[in-house]
């Protein structure tokens, strides 16, 4: 039996084509939500949207300090895999979530005649930003190291993880589960004709924008600095901002009483909303990880709002640039990527990952 463990936007999305590959292949699972994410629209919109099955067990775990949100995700994951006693707990990516699933699982010895403890599963293993300053990268590092399969997208990403010692025979290189997930979904989202002419928009008029990395936005100075360069790309381009905008950026942006200028500020949108505003964007600024693969495949110019960037095959194929957080780079980097050629090539798989990691899961 597997264990799929999710918690966030990102993670319902990316492990969604991994349920519905247990589910058309009648493989044994279960789904954990541990309620880091919990709003409406950062939460139950996609499993609506996406067709998933309600999770089986939820902690509700909420918004919390990191130790005590990934403490009692771990207290509340321990007690179902000691009743459940899956073979395998999957985690994705490099939230609180899989932290906290990844060291759960590891310290559970419930396996029948063995005292191994039940194996993890890291979908999108190998990914490094090298600045352990971010909690993804903190979360990712031991998620590699503790897990038994590492499910990497890229070449690159396994190399990242030999680099560190991690045996060749743990590592998988199975593409993106976003590939699968986009590529499910936008048929869908295209019947969505409505999602631009409601929000008063038509293709390449606008620019997108998403922000939510604690490191950008828990930081006053540099918020504002971010939010000054979009704004002289908005008087530039004579461009709306469309800024669908994360929970813990608005409360950032009141509690630091910051004003906006050239910006259309929506609630957090549903996927299908969302790849349609993405995929008819003259140009994306985000820093966001899964909005930087997405654009990627979708052939829409991203500017990374950062310093580093963890998906640096999005920059080889030219389809991203990371423009750090000063404003005059970050207006650089958007004349650059506005001129650039949008004929790069998806380096993050064939859209059937999903699929390719229950076979390894469950050969025969
Ligand atoms: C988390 C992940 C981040 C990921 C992001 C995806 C960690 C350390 N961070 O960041 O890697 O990119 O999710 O979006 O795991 N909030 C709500 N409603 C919600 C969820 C959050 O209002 O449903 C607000 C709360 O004020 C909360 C804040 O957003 O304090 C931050 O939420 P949290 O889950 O701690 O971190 P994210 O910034 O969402
Ligand atoms: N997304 C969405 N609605 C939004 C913003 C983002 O559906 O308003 C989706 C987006 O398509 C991508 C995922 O959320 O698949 C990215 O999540 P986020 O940026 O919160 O986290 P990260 O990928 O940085 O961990």
């Amino acid at each position: 039996m597997i264990a799929v463990i999710l918690g966030t936007r990102p993670d319902i999305i990316k492990m969604s084509p991994i349920i519905r590959s247990c589910e058309k292949n009648g493989v044994d699972y279960f789904v954990l939500h541990t309620g880091q994410h919990y709003s409406y629209e950062m939460d139950r919109v996609f499993f609506e949207e996406l067709g998933l099955p309600a999770p089986d067990f939820n902690l509700d775990v909420g918004s919390k300090s990191h130790a005590e949100q990934t403490g009692l995700i771990m207290t509340g994951i321990e007690k179902i895999l000691k009743k459940e006693r899956p073979d395998v707990v999957l985690v994705q990516g490099d939230t609180n979530t899989a932290l906290a699933g990844t060291l759960a699982a590891s310290k559970c010895y419930v396996r029948e005649g063995s005292s191994q403890p039940i194996d993890v599963g890291h979908v999108e293993a190998g990914l490094r930003s090298f600045d352990r300053s971010m909690p993804e990268e903190v979360n990712r590092i031991v998620a590699d190291h503790l897990s038994r399969y590492l499910f990497a997208p890229t070449e690159k990403a396994r190399e990242y993880l030999c680099r560190e010692g991690i045996p060749d025979e743990k590592i998988f290189v199975t593409g993106n589960t976003i590939v699968d997930a986009v590529r499910e979904t936008l048929f869908l989202s295209k019947k969505r004709a409505d999602t631009l002419r409601d929000l008063g928009l038509s293709c390449d008029s606008y620019f997108l924008v998403t922000l939510h990395r604690q490191e950008n936005v828990d930081n006053k100075q540099r918020l504002k600095g971010i939010l000054d360069g979009l704004a002289q790309i908005h008087e530039r381009a004579g461009m709306l901002l469309v800024f669908p905008i994360h929970p813990r950026t608005e409360r950032m942006i009141t509690s630091f009483g910051l004003k906006l200028k050239g910006f259309q500020i929506i609630k957090p949108l549903g996927f299908l909303d969302f790849l349609q505003l993405e995929s008819h964007a003259r140009l994306v600024l985000t820093d966001s990880g899964g909005v930087q693969e997405e654009t990627c495949i979708l052939n829409v110019p991203c500017v990374t709002i950062r310093d580093s960037t963890e998906r640096p095959e999005t920059v080889d194929v030219g389809a991203n640039i990371i423009a750090g957080v000063d404003p005059v780079s970050i207006i650089e980097a958007a004349d650059r990527m506005l001129t650039c050629s949008r004929s790069w090539k998806n380096p993050f798989g064939d859209g059937k990952t999903g699929d390719r990691i229950i076979k390894i899961l469950t050969p025969m």
